[in-house]
């Protein structure tokens, strides 16, 4: 079943000199989780941050902290990230040699589980781990820098992953990534997502507009 709608704003988008002030804004202005983007400069081509930083981070807000792990290996991270307040930790396919194991892994810490499927990766990836996770990150960008737009046949890929998350009858989050904006927010909500992830749509003009960013993506 589609839930509710919810905003996960993308610290990546923040100001990261004062990473604390803006997490605890974004929360202010009704952010429903915390995507949290961890990039390694191998998987993916940008660095951002370590497990101390989200450490940092934890008493500055009460929402879910959502990480999204595009590091490869993950599995030597993991821990890392749930020890340092991670809510959820979401792994992509390509990442390790075994993501059932990852995905078990993950559970067994007491944290909910994801799996993040990069634009090229069919939505048949998540078939025999579906029973097993919390929440299924589409990727409408390729992963790495936020401000990129929206890949638009990454819609069918939302539709089909809607209908196999029904025929679970299982709550698991169908969160989409990359280029959300006022303009392709309906659409993937259209498709079945209920989770969207927004970096610049969601941290542009500066704290006093995070309350209206985040009202204008709920469609508000
Ligand atoms: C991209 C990241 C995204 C990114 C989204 O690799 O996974 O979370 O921050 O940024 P926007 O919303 O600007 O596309
Ligand atoms: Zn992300």
């Amino acid at each position: 079943m589609q839930q509710p709608v919810r905003i996960a704003p993308s610290i990546l988008s923040a100001d990261f000199a004062t990473l604390g002030a803006e997490v605890r804004a974004i929360t202010e202005a009704g952010a429903d989780y915390i995507h949290i983007d961890i990039m390694d400069g191998h998987f993916v081509p940008n660095l951002t941050i370590g497990p101390a930083v989200v450490a940092a981070l934890r008493s500055h807000t009460d929402k879910p902290f959502d990480v999204h792990l595009m590091l490869s290996p993950v599995d030597p991270f993991i821990d890392g990230f749930i020890d340092a307040g991670a809510n959820i930790v979401t792994v992509h396919p390509e990442s390790g040699a075994h993501l059932h194991r990852s995905i078990q892994h993950i559970k067994s810490k007491g944290c909910r589980a994801g799996v993040a499927l990069n634009p090229g990766t069919p939505a048949e990836a998540v078939d025999y781990v579906l029973d097993a996770v919390d929440l299924v990150l589409v990727m409408s960008v390729n992963p790495g820098f936020g401000g990129q737009a929206f890949i638009a046949t990454m819609l069918e890929k939302i539709s089909a992953l809607r209908a196999k998350i029904d025929a679970t009858g299982r709550t698991i989050d169908l969160e989409v990534d990359g280029g959300i904006n006022a303009e392709t927010a309906p659409l993937a909500i259209a498709a079945g997502a209920d989770l969207l992830v927004a970096g610049t749509a969601a941290f542009s003009g500066g704290p006093e507009k995070y309350a209206d960013n985040i009202a204008r993506l709920k469609g508000a």
